[in-house]
């Protein structure tokens, strides 16, 4: 046993009640492997690097562990005690009150990014964009930016942001001869005026802003996709598009939100940036391709593994995580962070971005469809095997069966739901989802106390404790 550092609201760690020496699950947070697996795998096979774009070559160390050491670090005997934190300490910070103003520029941004001549497609394009989503991605992004401000810089070519003629909207009378990118405006180093927000004071850059959106836009178009793979009925507590206007047209409409990111991406004028968002749309189909199996081979009867484990978390991180973390990383690299700010801003995204995946799955199986605006349990129906059943599948072996035909005989969803919950699946789901957000955490105590910084803290408790 040793003492669990606890984190204050700023990141501060101080000694806590005693934990466990290992986390119950054995998966290491950093590789998401097995620490003596991940070395043999084949590296396709490895998820990617702090950069983002390779297999891992990251440091085996648990979340617990590193905190620890941090907390022991934090407090030896001779060290003066930690400065104190430029916000005040147990003072609530709402995430959205600090970006509040930014958020609601951005949903204007999108929708005219969105325009379409096409009326019908107009509509579409736009249908998601109407109703109430929660923005994590761009909200993160946001805090991101305004929290790596104040931190250390380094050189970079400068990055820009040209608006000319991304908001109109494509008509048909003028496709025939529509605009091309041209020379001048390509190597025009201009930052447009109309792109700014009246009375900015939030230090977010306007390719930073730009950024938001496109993260935004990618998110969307990959639930316009879900929905339709899903067979969805409801979304955000309204009809979901594929019942609205049809599978065809709601996959259309995806690929031209992702049309319309990708202009947006490459009006960033940022080789980087531009390869981690391209990325991460290639990683979102791999992940939902992994997704599209339970565990590795297809096997009528398939055995618990550690490697069972892997292999979902290795999902996770592409289908749900990447996104958040190579946004935040692309927030501090548009900011001229330094390469220590970058890894810290990658490394907060993908470890929030597990445990919002894993709460998200343990939400499937506790909150009712109506709190959660989906319908609840679709996970089972839809044949997925989530962390929950997961975990109890270790010590249930009988699940093997129901995994291998997706749940798909007549009671199998309601015995798989009676042995999850007689059995301790969502609690190591919890668990490990705690583990992710501590280490989340910990991955920004480098940056100076802020408030944009306390609100990326806050939107780790907010993961945790959320409902829907
Ligand atoms: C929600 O999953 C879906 C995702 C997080 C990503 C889905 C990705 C694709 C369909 C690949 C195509 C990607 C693009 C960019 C076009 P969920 O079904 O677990 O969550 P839900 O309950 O909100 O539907
Ligand atoms: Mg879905």
């Amino acid at each position: 046993m040793r003492a669990r550092p606890s984190l204050t609201p700023y990141g501060l760690l101080r000694p806590g009640p005693p934990i466990r020496s290992h986390p119950p699950h054995l998966i290491c947070s950093q590789c998401l492997s097995k620490s003596s697996l991940h070395l043999s795998l084949p590296s396709a096979r490895l998820p990617y690097n702090s950069r983002g774009y390779h297999p891992s070559r990251r440091k085996n160390q648990s979340a617990f562990g590193s905190a620890v050491s941090a907390a022991q670090n934090l407090f030896s005997k001779n060290d003066p005690p930690p400065p104190p934190p430029r916000t005040p300490p147990n003072v609530s910070i709402d995430p959205l009150r600090i970006v509040g103003k930014e958020l609601k520029f951005m949903k204007k941004n999108i929708r005219q990014l969105l325009g379409s001549g096409h009326p019908l497609l107009d509509r579409v394009a736009k249908y998601y964009t109407t109703s109430e989503g929660k923005h994590v991605r761009p909200l993160l992004v946001l805090l991101m930016s305004q929290a790596t401000a104040l931190a250390p810089k380094s050189p970079r070519q400068v990055p820009y942001v040209s608006a000319s003629g991304i908001n109109d909207a494509i008509t048909s009378p003028a496709i025939l001869a529509d605009t091309n990118p041209d020379h001048s405006v390509l190597t025009s180093a201009s930052r447009e005026a109309s792109y700014s927000l009246a009375g900015d004071d939030t230090n977010v850059l306007p390719a930073q802003r730009r950024l938001a959106e496109i993260t935004e836009l990618i998110h969307t178009a990959s639930l316009l996709h879900d929905d339709v793979i899903d067979n969805a009925v409801t979304r955000r507590s309204a009809v979901s598009a594929n019942l609205e206007f049809g599978n065809k047209m709601a996959v259309l409409a995806g690929d031209f939100l992702l049309g319309r990111a990708s202009v947006a991406l490459a009006r960033l004028r940022d080789p980087e940036v531009i390869e981690l968002l391209s990325t991460v749309i290639a990683n979102l189909i791999e992940g939902e391709f992994m997704q599209l199996k339970n565990t590795e081979r297809d096997e009528s009867n398939p055995v618990w593994t550690e490697e069972t484990i892997t292999y979902y978390l290795q999902k996770t991180y592409l289908k749900s995580a990447s996104l958040i973390s190579k946004s935040c990383r692309a927030a501090a690299l548009l900011g001229h962070s330094t390469p220590e700010i970058v890894e810290a801003a990658y490394s907060y995204g993908r470890n929030l971005g597990l445990a919002f995946q894993l709460v998200d799955d343990m939400l499937d199986y506790t909150i009712s469809g109506e709190e959660l605006g989906k319908p609840a349990g679709a996970d089972l129906e839809l044949g997925l095997a989530t962390a929950p059943l997961l975990f109890a599948w270790k010590s249930h072996p009988e699940l093997g069966a129901l995994v291998g035909r997706k749940f798909g005989r007549e009671g199998d969803v309601a015995l798989a739901r009676q042995i999850v919950s007689q059995s301790d699946g969502l609690e190591q789901t919890r668990a490990l989802a705690q583990e992710y957000t501590d280490k989340a955490v910990q991955s920004i105590s480098i940056l100076p106390d802020s408030e944009a910084k306390a609100g990326l803290i806050e939107m780790c408790a907010k993961v945790t404790k959320r409902r829907k």
